[in-house]
């Protein structure tokens, strides 16, 4: 039996390294190991064995069995490697593929998803409020006094149960501080409404970009420092900021910043209307009432904040010169992106 053993292993270990194709393998697997395979009917004459040999010849045909399962799957996994896959019939490789229709973000989409993410990487995290507001996060919280002409029909869009669409994203300052404990850190996407007439600088749905940082020692430089880095990320190192005395109600003392014309470097051009600076935001130190109604002691916190228009800004990094064309769905227009 140990010569039976021997030969067998000989003559499969020979036949396994010609064959060369999946088929023929498959075929070597059932000759030797199947349920009829010569191993198998050799395992069943074990039994007529001396019983002194029985416990090494079984160990032989088990070893056997092994090696002949190992060398028939190493020849499958190399086969399977080198073999070309079977191509259907009238399948033609050579010809291009057919692309698929991709999507991609809306322009919008994009330029606020970048300035939130240049934002994350200063520290920022990110905050949400509702759309429907009501007139104390809007307007009251922020230091708004109640006879200001913002708070006016003209410009606000009320709700019959007299709330209203919010005019800007600087209430969820408000909801966000309300809420927590400084120091505060966030950066706010969001989209705003506004009762305008709709011409091509103006529309009555825009986007918005507040931030706002909150912490002992804030102070105006921090404002300026974050933003002008701000800028150079998002626009390119070469562009500078100047910051002009504006007025909001809810920031003392309140900022404008320009930046200096992409286009002309500063120059002068018709875009910058000559005067090498654009106009970006508007930012300041959040008045002490402000964090007084959130809350937030002023003796011991300041804080800066700051607000951007996405279109406006958009418009000025893509020359887009109407804001109407991100509404109107135009594949033409929105493919260019
Ligand atoms: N909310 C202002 C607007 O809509 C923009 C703004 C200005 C936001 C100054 C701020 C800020 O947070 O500090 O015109």
């Amino acid at each position: 039996m140990k010569e039976r053993i021997l030969a067998l292993q000989t003559e499969a270990e020979r036949e396994i390294a010609a064959i060369s194709t999946l088929k023929a393998l498959e075929e070597a697997r059932v000759k030797y190991l199947g349920k009829k395979g010569a191993v198998t009917e050799l395992l069943k004459t074990l039994g007529q064995a001396p019983p002194a040999e029985k416990p090494a010849l079984g160990k032989s045909c088990n070893d056997l069995k092994n090696l002949l399962s190992n060398l028939l799957d190493t020849r499958q996994g190399a086969l399977e490697e080198s073999a070309p896959a079977e191509l259907p019939k009238g399948f033609d490789p050579t010809l291009p593929g057919r692309t698929l229709p991709v999507g991609k973000d809306h322009p919008l989409t994009a330029v606020m998803d970048r300035m939130v993410e240049i934002f994350r990487d200063f520290g920022f995290d990110v905050a949400s409020g509702p759309d429907v507001e009501n007139d104390y996060y809007n307007f009251q919280a922020l230091n708004f006094p109640p006879d200001h002409p913002a708070r006016d029909a003209q410009d606000t869009f009320f709700l019959p149960d007299g709330s209203l669409l919010r005019t800007h994203t600087s209430p969820v300052q408000v909801r966000v501080m309300e809420k927590g404990k400084p120091p505060f850190k966030f950066v706010v996407p969001g989209r705003v409404y506004r009762n305008e007439a709709v011409d091509a600088t103006h529309h009555h749905i825009f986007h918005q970009v507040e931030g706002f940082l909150v912490d002992e020692g804030v102070t105006f430089a921090h404002l300026k420092g974050v933003l002008d880095a701000f800028v150079k990320k998002f626009y390119g190192p070469e562009i500078t900021t100047r910051f002009r005395p504006s007025f909001f109600p809810f920031t003392e003392p309140s900022a404008e910043m320009d930046i200096s014309c992409l286009f002309c470097g500063g120059k002068g051009c018709r875009i910058c209307k000559q005067s090498g600076w654009v106009e970006t935001l508007g930012c300041g130190m959040i008045h002490p009432n402000v964090l007084k109604n959130c809350h937030v002691d002023p003796e011991k916190y300041t804080g800066f904040a700051f607000g951007m228009g996405v279109e406006r800004i958009a418009m000025f990094k893509y020359r887009v010169d109407d804001i109407r064309l991100f509404y109107q769905n135009d594949l033409r227009f929105l493919r260019q992106f």
